[in-house]
């Protein structure tokens, strides 16, 4: 795994995003297991150029939309799930599906699939003033907790001038605030 990533930096996300998952997880009642393994390989493709992340992407069949030909990063998420499977073995679906939905999100998602989410946008190392408290949030209601991580993301991305993927606010629009 961290040949795989061969970047200090990505390498100590990933393991505090298994951490931060493992511990949603025991606390939600759902794998610990899962969501650890799920943590650990939910950026294997993360620092892929954009050419290699279409690249890869189209010579597995994987569906590119409109959104993620104007922003091919998006694609590290199912195409680190295939590279799971390829290279790690890992053949749990429910595994697949976390990593594969760990940055867009989906309009179904399981408390599997939000946990990853979760814990890739709360773990520890990341800085944002509301953080804290959405951490906190995770481990009493993960719904809440997508419901107000997602519309704090949206914040974020407009101060950007970026607009939401559809499959984010299509995600936005399942979880009750
Ligand atoms: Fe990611
Ligand atoms: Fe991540």
């Amino acid at each position: 795994m961290r040949e795989h990533i061969a970047q200090d930096h990505r390498y100590a996300h990933s393991v505090r995003v298994a951490r931060f998952a493992e511990r949603l997880a025991f606390a939600n009642g759902e794998s610990t297991f899962k969501a650890r393994m799920a943590g650990m390989l939910h950026d294997l493709a993360r620092l892929y150029s954009s050419k290699r992340l279409l690249e890869e992407s189209q010579s597995r069949g994987l569906p590119v939309d409109a959104y993620a030909r104007d922003n091919p990063i998006v694609l590290h998420a199912p195409l680190s799930a295939h590279l799971a499977r390829e290279q790690f073995g890992v053949s749990d679906p429910a595994i697949l599906s976390a990593i594969s939905k760990h940055t867009l999100g989906a309009r179904e998602m399981s408390a599997l699939d939000c946990i990853v989410f979760l814990a890739d946008s709360l773990e520890p190392g990341r800085d944002f003033p509301d953080r804290g408290r959405l951490a906190e949030l995770a481990f009493q209601n993960l719904g809440r907790a997508m419901a107000q991580t997602i519309k704090s993301s949206f914040g974020f991305l407009r101060e950007k001038g970026l607009e939401p993927a559809p499959q984010t606010l299509e995600a936005a629009s399942t979880f009750d605030p």
